[in-house]
């Protein structure tokens, strides 16, 4: 296994799908202080090569190369953490950012890695809930979020993005699966 790349590996392959994907992006340290800090809470998902990784990894098992480059390409991640100063002093979630490759979208990445996180959440921190902010514009993460994983708008915030488009502030109850 220690032939097979690192979350730490993947970090500019999740910052490519990012910048890819979303008009938002982060420094690499960003995605690395993450990583360091709630190392349980971020997931990505991978494509599985035809020929195995190829610096050694057994691709038929696990985590796996492509056959072009010298490791997996990530098609999906979520970048989630702790809120460091919760404000109304719970300990929560918060989902910094998803997204999903338009070549794999509609399989159910976003949902499983959205379910992953959640549940590291509620098991490693006792987290209450989980919140994230939505474009207002965004149907299909608003889907996501609302109807398939059971997220309850909380505000709406003004401009909340560089671009002055507003936002959704939602939030997701976790103390039932703790
Ligand atoms: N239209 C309507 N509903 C949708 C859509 C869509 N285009 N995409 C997903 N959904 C809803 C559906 O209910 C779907 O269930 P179904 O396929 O059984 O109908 C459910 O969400 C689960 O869909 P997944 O397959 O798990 O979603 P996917 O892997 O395709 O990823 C995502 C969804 C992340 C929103 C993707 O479209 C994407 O990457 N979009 C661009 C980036 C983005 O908007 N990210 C979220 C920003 S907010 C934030 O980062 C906190």
């Amino acid at each position: 296994l220690s032939s097979y790349p690192s979350y730490i590996d993947l970090l500019p392959s999740i910052q490519t799908c990012n910048i890819t994907n979303l008009p938002e992006n982060y420094f690499l340290k960003y995605y690395l202080y993450h990583a360091l800090t709630w190392p349980q809470l971020s997931f990505v998902a991978v494509v599985r090569p035809k020929n195995g990784y190829k610096t050694g990894g057994n691709g038929g098992a696990g985590i796996a190369g492509d056959v072009s480059g010298q490791y997996p390409k990530v098609v999906g991640y979520v970048l989630a953490k702790m809120e460091e100063e919760p404000a109304d002093g719970k300990p929560h979630g918060h989902i910094t950012s998803l997204s999903v490759m338009r070549t794999h979208r509609r399989l159910g990445i976003a949902e499983r890695l959205m379910r992953m996180s959640q549940r590291a959440m509620a098991e490693s921190h006792r987290a209450h809930y989980v919140s994230l902010h939505v474009r207002v514009s965004n149907i299909a993460a608003l889907r996501l979020y609302r109807d398939t994983l059971g997220f309850e708008v909380e505000k709406i915030e003004s401009k909340y993005y560089a671009d002055g488009e507003d936002a959704y502030a939602m939030h997701l109850k976790l103390e039932s699966m703790w």
